[in-house]
């Protein structure tokens, strides 16, 4: 019998909060009338944040000639879209981050950012509009693991373990261990954070995309192949070959044969190793 939403809760109490700045910065990107001012004001609160946009903006993934120094200069050069990105990637790191930083959260948060910018990527070749949609659906994919972390630091790091020496299928172990998995508990964390219904269902269903609401089965089809190329590109714990039937089900979604997937890849590989500064400013 698999678990009821509201037993989920129960089990793991109370979900971390989305940063307060974080929420400011989406109420202000969702509204028409905000000015860069009214941004560089908010993000300006965070010096952390301030450091890591002006970081970005200065990346080679975004080929500036002139160095960016100010903030607003920064939100002018990305973007409201992008500056949301980096917001909610800024507020995922720390939550990846929470308690000791020892080789498995940095291996997950590394799994994040390759599965985040192999995501955009993807959307970008099959040409889903949204593409920092896609680049958020993900980063927060497997957040839900760093809940479990956070909420069960012992036995969830001794199941990583197991996948990782013995390269089990994490997904079953966690049904197995805990009677829910990281999918579940992404969804009710990326509610909690009150984000977009397309991302909840893309964390929820990014193992078995095909049970998606049918408008989120084209991201949630991204965020599958994207989280199978992050690990086959070594990035993050787990064997790819558990993710053969969630790779299936995104090809059948978006129509993809194998030689079409393969062309789409290798553009998606190329994107991976021109944003390897950003992983690595991160
Ligand atoms: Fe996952
Ligand atoms: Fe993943």
């Amino acid at each position: 019998m698999p678990i009821t939403p509201q037993e989920l809760i129960a089990n793991l109490g109370d979900l971390p909060p989305l940063p307060q700045v974080a929420t400011q910065l989406l109420r202000l990107t969702a509204d028409p009338d905000a000015s860069a001012e009214d941004l560089r004001r908010v993000i300006s609160t965070d010096q952390a944040l301030t450091g890591q946009i002006l970081k970005i903006a200065n990346s080679a993934m975004f080929g500036m000639v002139r160095e960016v120094t100010t903030l607003t200069q920064a939100i002018m050069t990305l973007g409201f879209s992008t500056i949301k990105s980096v917001v909610i990637a800024s507020s995922a790191k720390n939550l990846y981050h929470r308690g000791t930083v020892g080789l498995q959260e940095r291996l997950i948060w590394e799994h994040a950012l390759v599965a985040a910018i192999a995501s955009r990527a993807f959307a970008k070749t099959l040409r889903f509009p949204r593409v920092e949609e896609a680049f958020i659906g993900g980063l927060l994919h497997d957040i839900g693991k760093s809940v479990m972390g956070v909420k069960f630091p012992e036995r969830y790091s001794a199941l990583l373990r197991t996948v990782y020496n013995e390269r089990g299928d994490g997904l079953a172990l966690e049904l197995d261990t805990f009677g829910f998995d990281h999918a579940m508990v992404g969804e009710a964390l990326v509610q909690k954070w009150n984000l977009a219904p397309s991302l909840q269902q893309a964390a929820r269903w990014h193992h078995d995309p095909i049970h998606a609401q049918e408008d989120h089965l084209p991201l949630a089809a991204i965020v599958a192949l994207a989280n199978r190329l992050a690990l086959e590109q070594k990035a993050g714990i787990g064997d790819p070959i558990h993710l053969e039937s969630a790779s299936l089900q995104a090809m059948d979604i978006l129509h993809l044969g194998p030689e079409a997937l393969e062309s789409h890849q290798e553009a998606v590989r190329a994107a991976i190793e021109q944003d390897k500064t950003m992983i690595a400013e991160f």
